[in-house]
């Protein structure tokens, strides 16, 4: 008995080359020399070569939703500190259930600059993703700009539909440029397309009260925040940036070690 693997017959090959069954193509070489080396029923064997295939395509589907998601950085929930955030963890636990996201129900985080939202905002996405949903990341102002290119051509409407393909649609960085009135205007067909519809997560470090500064009426503020919170979880980052924190630490390793 041979315990080499042989190259797989030229019709097997091509036959799940063309079903695109590539992981069994490429494994099952070897498995056919393992489970006969390790006398395994057919049965066995075939459900390892399928447990590989469904293996291999939920790894490459993963990737590409990670791709289609666009994150700018990689940040995990377990990297999250919650012992050094405000987020109770009652809170982190609901928001890591994606139960909110299952109930098309937004999330808004609220809080100063460096306390973990842009941090909680990609680590909940990769979460979405690992439970097979589709997410879309953006920033307010380039959502924006992708919406005006819409605007201008004619086509936001299907630009929108595009986007709410999505399970999870994050718009982070809320307010840190101030919306023109067209601006605030597409943001709102956004936000009001989404309502009940899809579920929204979004970061800003403007209290609701304070969105009439960077909106140009205080009536689309109203408006946009009476959609993102009817059915919405509030949850606010306080205290001190954790940026100025490791800086400081950093600092205060750098004095120490030049004594
Ligand atoms: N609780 C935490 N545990 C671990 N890392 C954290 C935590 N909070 C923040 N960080 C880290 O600190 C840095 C700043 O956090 P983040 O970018 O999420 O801040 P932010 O609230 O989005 O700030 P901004 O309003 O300026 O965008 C990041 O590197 C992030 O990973
Ligand atoms: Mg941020």
């Amino acid at each position: 008995m041979s315990t080499t693997p042989q190259a797989l017959p030229a019709d097997l090959d091509a036959g799940l080359r063309r079903l695109r069954l590539s992981a069994m193509r490429h494994l099952a070489p070897e498995l056919l020399v393992v489970g006969k080396t390790q006398r395994w029923s057919p049965e066995e064997l075939l459900r390892t070569l399928v447990e590989a295939e469904i293996a291999s395509r939920d790894a490459s589907n993963v990737t590409a939703r990670l791709k289609l998601a666009a994150f700018p950085v990689t940040k995990t929930l377990e990297e999250f500190d919650v012992g050094a955030s405000s987020v109770k963890p009652v809170s982190l636990d609901y928001l890591a259930s994606l139960e909110w996201v299952r109930a098309r129900e937004n999330l808004c985080l609220v809080g100063p600059a460096g306390t973990g939202k842009s941090h909680l905002l990609v680590a909940l996405g990769h979460q979405a993703i690992e439970a097979g949903m589709r997410v879309r990341y953006f920033t307010a102002p380039a959502l924006i700009e992708t919406l005006y290119r819409g605007f201008a051509d004619n086509s936001v409407g299907r630009v929108i539909e595009q986007i709410l393909k999505a399970d999870l649609i994050l718009i982070d960085e809320i307010g840190f440029a101030p919306m023109d009135h067209t601006g605030a205007q597409l943001f709102f067909r956004i936000v009001a397309a989404a309502y009940e519809n899809r579920s929204l997560g979004i970061a800003s470090h403007w209290p609701f009260e304070e969105w009439g500064r960077f909106l140009p009426e205080q009536s689309t503020a109203v408006s946009l925040l009476d959609r993102l919170l009817h059915h919405g979880v509030v949850v606010v980052t306080e205290g001190e940036s954790f940026r100025m924190k490791e800086a400081r630490e950093r600092g205060g390793r750098i004095t120490s070690s030049t004594r």
